[in-house]
């Protein structure tokens, strides 16, 4: 039962990666969403090595929106499967495909943020890939339904340095929400040369997502490299099975607080 949004400042430190990693090992049922503005089809063309979105995805929904289709019961329909076989769900919904198109959906990301939530009611989470924070910020739509929002930071100077710009815009959309959002880090690459626990102190937000360097096995995922032998069953995936687990109590818990405040016991 979650919205979680990752984003960054600049720089590809592994947004798309760790989303799909996060979603591949997730303990629900769960829908990666490719809202990421700046379009790149990156899940289809890498991990999923070219696959077909057969007109699905955000663009669809966009038409179905402008034509007044509630987006709710069509979304679903809009996501292509990210695994052929297991006893959860995991699907795709595939992201911008031109240029431009992102901005036809300036009216439409409340209406997709409402469709997202929808899914709680059939055991669904949602990861959302909302690619980098960008001068005007993230859409407001997204921010509302977020449970959390995740920015993906590496541990250099160089990605800290422009995690510091963006974040300040960030935390002020996040602040001008009715109900404020939490926001935490996922540092890709600790120790090079940062501690986590270094970033965390210097930003002043928890991280709740801490992955390994590996350029190699992250090639999996990023670029639809060949999987190594045990790909699923070894440490790079291990871990973000750990991770997915712990995000998804943590986000359970803090929805069963927020609940509890709005409906205290009697
Ligand atoms: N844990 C990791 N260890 C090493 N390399 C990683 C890790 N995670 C991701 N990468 C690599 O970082 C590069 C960028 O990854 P990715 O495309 O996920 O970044 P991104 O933040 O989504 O970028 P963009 O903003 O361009 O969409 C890829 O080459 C990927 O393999
Ligand atoms: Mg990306």
């Amino acid at each position: 039962m979650a919205v979680i949004v990752l984003t960054s400042a600049a720089g590809s430190p592994g947004v798309t990666t760790t989303a799909l990693g996060l979603a591949l090992t997730w303990p629900r049922h769960v829908l990666l969403a490719d809202c990421d503005r700046d379009p790149s089809q990156a899940v289809q063309a890498g991990y999923l090595r070219g696959m077909d979105h057969g007109g699905r995805g955000l663009v669809a929904l966009a038409h179905l929106h402008r034509e007044g289709v509630a987006l709710a019961p069509e979304l679903w329909r809009q996501t292509l499967p990210l695994v052929e076989q297991g006893d959860k769900q995991r699907r795709l919904l595939p992201g911008f495909t031109s240029a431009g198109s992102s901005r036809l959906f300036e009216h439409v990301w409340n209406a997709l943020a409402e469709a997202f939530e929808a899914l709680d009611d059939q055991g669904v989470d949602v990861l959302v890939d909302a690619g980098r924070i960008s001068v005007t910020g993230l859409p407001l739509g997204l921010l509302t339904a977020a449970d959390v929002v995740l920015v993906a930071v590496r541990s250099t100077l160089r990605s800290l340095a422009a995690a510091r710009i963006h974040l300040v815009s960030l935390e002020d959309q996040l602040r001008s929400l009715p109900t404020p959002t939490p926001c935490a880090l996922a540092v890709i690459g600790p120790g090079r040369p940062y501690s986590t626990a270094e970033i965390a102190a210097q930003f002043g937000l928890p991280a709740w997502v801490e992955q390994p360097w590996d350029p190699k096995t992250a090639g999996v995922l990023s670029d639809g490299e060949d999987e190594p032998r045990r790909f699923h069953s070894g440490a790079f995936m291990g871990r973000f099975r750990s991770e997915a687990n712990a995000l998804s109590e943590r986000v359970s818990r803090l929805r069963m607080a927020v609940l509890e405040v709005a409906e205290p016991a009697r």
